[in-house]
């Protein structure tokens, strides 16, 4: 019986080392160095390469690294295979920092006075202030929701868009691709913590652009997939979009020749909205683990029809 690590970056050696913290003994390896795929039953995976539970015939459980579980191929995983997401307050609450720097970034104009300096400009501008500010959340999933209540109880004017009626403290829950004009309508701001599923893939398109409020701001902090980037760059050249903060991208690290590199509303970063924090998310992968040793249910298991 072992564990598989397939997560693609200089993290492995860190999640092997807190793994083996609350599992002494315990068979650990790191993809590609696997000695008998055959015993692998457990993979703890970060945008693994297409079709790579079939290098693990007796594989069991497929544990992401993160909150999303898009990069997984969930679509083409077999039945009987189980998913599981990371679910920790500390990713909620670097994702709520992370939005809350963009808004207040947005609404006192730091970018546009980084431009006036360059140019030794002094220029005043109207600024926003929270009671003023009106934000739509896309997405009321643990990480959404959380955003969009901390938001609300700070005074910020929050409507929220999920697939479900979400009962949030002061937070107008709309529901459905019916309620999602009515969700965008006014704000000035609309953020997209989405997951990525066939539903929700290009959901920020030409035509949805058509109903933000003209001079409004987009935050995206889900996936890029949710975004038709020449849709975007549409609104931002008719000045329906004033300014796109954006953390994640249709293919990572953007390729250099990509337009969004020289479109200046355009503020772009590394997908470092909120990265899964090893030491307090390590006791749930080894929770699952144990779990799975003894047949039960998974902590944050995933539908994979649903794909979240
Ligand atoms: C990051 O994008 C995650 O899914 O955790």
């Amino acid at each position: 019986m072992s564990i598989a690590l397939e997560i693609n970056s200089k993290r492995s050696g860190d999640w092997r080392d807190e793994l083996l913290k609350l599992l002494p003994g315990t068979k650990i390896e790191i993809y590609p160095d696997i000695e008998n795929p055959n015993e692998v039953e457990f993979i703890l995976c970060w945008k693994p390469a297409p079709a790579y539970y079939k290098r693990f015939p007796n594989l069991k459980v497929v544990q992401s690294a993160g909150a999303g579980i898009d990069h997984l191929f969930p679509e083409s995983l077999p039945e009987h295979i189980s998913v599981s997401k990371i679910v920790d307050p500390v990713l909620k609450e670097d994702m709520f920092e992370h939005v809350l720097t963009c808004l207040m970034n947005g609404m006192k104009n730091f970018a546009s006075y980084a431009q006036n300096k360059s140019n030794k400009q002094w220029n005043p501008l109207a600024y926003m202030t929270i009671d003023q500010t009106k934000v739509a959340i896309l997405g009321l999933g643990e990480i959404g929701g959380y955003v969009a209540e901390k938001l609300a109880g700070m005074g910020f004017d929050v409507k929220g868009w999920s697939n479900s009626k979400k009962n949030i403290p002061g937070v107008e829950s709309f529901v459905g691709l019916d309620e999602l004009g009515s969700a965008i309508d006014a704000v000035d701001f609309v953020v997209n913590i989405l997951p990525l599923t066939t539903q929700t893939e290009n959901i920020l398109n030409r035509d949805v652009f058509k109903l933000f409020k003209s001079g409004s701001i987009l935050i995206n902090v889900g996936r890029g997939g949710h975004v038709v980037e020449d849709a975007l760059l549409e609104a931002i050249e008719n000045k329906v979009i004033k300014a796109a903060y954006l953390d994640v991208f249709h293919h990572e690290p953007l390729p250099e020749d990509h337009l969004f590199w020289d479109c200046a509303p355009i503020f772009i970063t590394p997908h470092v909205a909120s990265r899964t924090n090893i030491a307090s998310s390590v006791k749930q992968v080894v929770d699952n683990y144990k779990r799975m040793l003894h047949h039960q249910s998974l902590l944050n298991e995933v539908s994979l029809k649903k794909g979240y």
